[in-house]
């Protein structure tokens, strides 16, 4: 496939067509996804679950995740590279400036910052230095102590309209893009027809304008055992992870993943 640009993800969600995301860590991976047409590899700080083994993505550094994006960028085949910035990494706006700094020069095309309305500043910095943003709403790992747990959000009306009033701020901040994860089915449907941005989703239902899963859920790996309802296990039926790759990315652009068992209700 050609290069996937900006630019190509704009074009995905005026014409309708669903975004594939998959996390990536290394070079044989990305190749591979890649290759089996997924369209964005994100860096993901869980990474230091799924790779590290903690049980938070809370100890990951700027320095680790630019280890991880320099290997996705080698082996990858034309997706676009999103790196997550890692907790307390914009801790102030002259952090967040040079870790960005630092994981676009180690290969990523775009950064995702979790958080919500507050992050409009950098967003705006960092879209006038020529950084775009993914803006990751909804559940943000990073604050799982002050979530008190990894829980869907936004069930009751007053969180539902101050999610999609805090994305509508960042989209008019800059931000390209915007990652929502383990809300509401009916939210993320709402959210994704409120903003001109595309809208990636986990656990946010079938509307949003593409899906992400972290990789090593969907080929049936878990550390802990236990699986969250939005993952579905792509290796079952298949032989090789290149026709798992595959599968998912099929069963995205028809529409057939998430089903309705994979999301959540209000
Ligand atoms: O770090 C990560 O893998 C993520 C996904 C859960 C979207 O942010």
């Amino acid at each position: 496939m050609p290069d996937v640009t900006l630019t190509t993800l704009q074009g995905l969600k005026r014409k309708g067509e669903k975004i594939t995301m998959l996390t990536c860590y290394d070079a044989t991976f990305a190749k591979t996804a890649s290759e089996a047409g997924v369209e964005i590899l994100l860096i993901g700080d869980s990474l230091g679950m799924v790779l590290q083994g903690h049980d938070s993505t809370l100890p990951v550094t700027v320095d680790e995740m630019a280890y991880h994006t320099a290997c996705v960028k080698r082996g990858n085949r034309g997706a676009l590279i999103l790196a997550d910035l890692p907790f307390m990494a914009n801790a102030t706006p002259e952090q967040t400036l040079n870790n960005c700094a630092t994981l676009m020069r180690a290969g990523a095309h775009m950064i995702k910052l979790e958080g919500a309305g507050w992050l409009a500043e950098a967003i705006g910095q960092l879209a006038d230095r020529g950084v775009p943003v993914c803006a990751h709403l909804g559940l943000t790992p990073q604050a799982v102590n002050l979530l008190g747990g990894y829980k869907v959000q936004g069930r009751e009306e007053a969180a539902a309209n101050r999610l999609i009033e805090d994305a509508k701020a960042l989209e008019r901040a800059g931000a390209a893009m915007i990652l929502v994860e383990c809300i509401p089915t009916e939210l993320g449907a709402h959210l994704t027809s409120e903003l001109g941005i595309p809208v990636i989703g986990i656990g946010a239902g079938p509307h949003t304008d593409g899906q992400v899963l972290v990789m090593h859920d969907m080929l049936g790996l878990s550390l802990s055992g236990r699986t969250a309802k939005f993952v579905k296990n792509f290796m079952n039926g298949h032989t090789s992870i290149s026709a798992a790759f595959a599968a998912y990315v099929r069963e995205v652009k028809s529409g057939e993943f998430p089903a309705a068992e994979h999301g959540f209700a209000a």
